[in-house]
């Protein structure tokens, strides 16, 4: 370790913060992290991930054995210990609004800010309003006994949760907002190891830092709904929209990425996301420019009340006493994260209609019982799907994929499968006496 390296404090110990932190110290940090949740530093302390994340355990293991990473809920001890400050605490969607509830931003940056007396530089990664930044440095500089001498900067995080590690230690790019160049000299010297990777860097103002990030994910959004309206046109046309996706996806200026049709996006980022964005646009009077964004929303939700009426068709016309098995509960395979997740949104509308409904999650299974404690959980696939009227494939984890149609045949009531993420190939299915229903796909009886 290169004892003139800045030190590291990161704030917020959740899939962002903790990742950053334990990336951070692998790097050759040395790295304090900081959250007000006692349970959550007294696991992390213990070497244990608070969550599910492929690769993070195993890193986190790497990082105590350095001795470089150490965790607090003691904002003196962390406002004494960093040179750079990582704010990574959430900002959920308001419970009163579409805006983003910015109370646990602005209490992270007070908390460091009226401790901190010397130079240092406090960095944003949260995603926030456009604006945010600029606000919080009057505030942070007016709080601090270090006054101007407090800077501010903000750095997007772009991690994808299942993919934290790889995205942390091998970003597509850095973003560095900055407002001095001392400022980006610091964030430069945090980010070396990446820099001499090859890992291409955009410097820019606060405001732009910003907006890449829910720029970013808007667009990322818009493509998942661009396709899931494309469904709809197939399901009125007979057209199969997963050629369709196929075709376009070979057009190298369109993709395949973020293409893929079904039950749609969810997460504690992007449907939050582009809400606080529009309701953002719209205070400052450029709301019309991403109105779009509410359509994005809307188709996004259509999908998830089709899913239950083709579920309902499959049933035979009334959910009222049909027993259906949801596979999967989180919002994408390989995490166990129900934010706003499509999977347990239709289970809901299921069991809301009279359907009784057993879910089954490989990873998901007790934050979804936190959420809706009304379903039956169970703990494997094939108790699901035992005397099933309907199997309802809702998140694709690799375990569902690759589940044998004979096998699930021999187990359920009725051999009737919606599969809401194409993620089973239709003929295994149908060639053993399986009814098959998919969005966007004709229905061949
Ligand atoms: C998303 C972004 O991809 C990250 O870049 C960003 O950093 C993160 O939000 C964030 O703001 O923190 P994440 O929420 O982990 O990451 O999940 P994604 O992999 O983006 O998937 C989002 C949703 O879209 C999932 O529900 C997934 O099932 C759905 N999806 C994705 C589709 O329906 N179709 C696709 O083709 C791709």
């Amino acid at each position: 370790p290169n004892p003139a390296a800045p030190k590291v404090t990161v704030v917020g110990t959740g899939y962002l913060g903790a990742t950053h932190a334990i990336c951070m110290a692998v790097l050759g940090f040395d790295v304090l992290g900081v959250d007000v949740d006692e349970r959550k530093v007294a696991q992390l302390r213990a070497g244990k991930v608070p969550f599910f994340e492929p690769g993070l355990p195993e890193k986190l293991d790497r990082a105590m054995a350095t001795g470089r990473l150490h965790f607090t809920t003691d904002f003196d001890e962390a406002a004494a210990f960093g040179d750079v400050h990582f704010v990574c605490v959430g900002t959920p969607q308001a419970t009163d609004s579409s805006a983003a509830e910015l109370k646990y931003v602005h209490a992270a940056f007070a908390s460091l800010a009226s401790r901190i007396d010397r130079k240092a530089l406090l960095v944003g990664k949260s995603t926030v309003p456009i604006g945010t930044a600029a606000r919080l440095t009057g505030m942070v500089q007016g709080l601090s006994p270090a006054g101007p001498e407090l800077e501010l900067a903000w750095n997007p995080e772009f991690l994808r949760e299942g993919f934290a590690v790889e995205d942390t230690l091998h970003p597509d790019r850095l973003v560095f907002g900055v407002a001095s160049e001392w400022a980006e000299s610091q964030l430069r010297r945090i980010f070396h190891p990446l820099l001499a990777d090859g890992t291409p860097l955009i410097v820019t103002d606060l405001a732009t830092a910003e907006l890449v990030k829910v720029a970013a994910n808007s667009f990322l959004a818009t493509k998942i709904s661009f396709i899931n309206a494309m469904a709809e046109v197939c399901e009125a046309t007979g057209a199969d929209v997963s050629l369709l996706a196929r075709a376009l996806s070979l057009d190298t200026r369109i993709g395949g990425r973020f293409l893929k049709p079904g039950l749609g996006f969810g997460g504690g980022c992007l449907p939050k996301d582009i809400r606080a964005f529009k309701h953002r646009a719209e205070e400052l009077g450029v709301g019309q420019a991403v109105r779009f964004l509410g359509e994005v929303d809307s188709i996004n939700n259509r999908r998830r009340t089709r899913s239950v009426d083709l579920i309902r068709e499959l049933a035979g016309g009334t959910l009222s006493g049909v027993k259906v098995a949801a596979l999967g509960a989180a919002f994408k395979p390989n995490s166990d994260d129900v934010r706003d997740a499509p999977a347990l949104d239709v289970a809901r509308l299921l069991y809301l209609e009279g359907a009784s409904v057993t879910v089954y999650d490989p990873e998901a299974n007790p934050n979804a019982h936190r959420t809706y404690p009304d379903l039956d959980y169970v703990g494997s696939l094939a108790e699901a799907v035992r005397h099933a009227d309907v199997v309802a494939l809702l998140t694709e984890w690799d375990e569902f994929r690759e589940a044998d149609p004979q096998d699930l045949g021999a187990l359920v009531a009725h051999r009737r499968i919606f599969d809401g993420r194409h993620a089973l190939n239709p003929d295994h299915y149908t060639a053993h006496g399986w009814e098959y229903r998919a969005l966007g796909r004709p229905y061949q009886p």
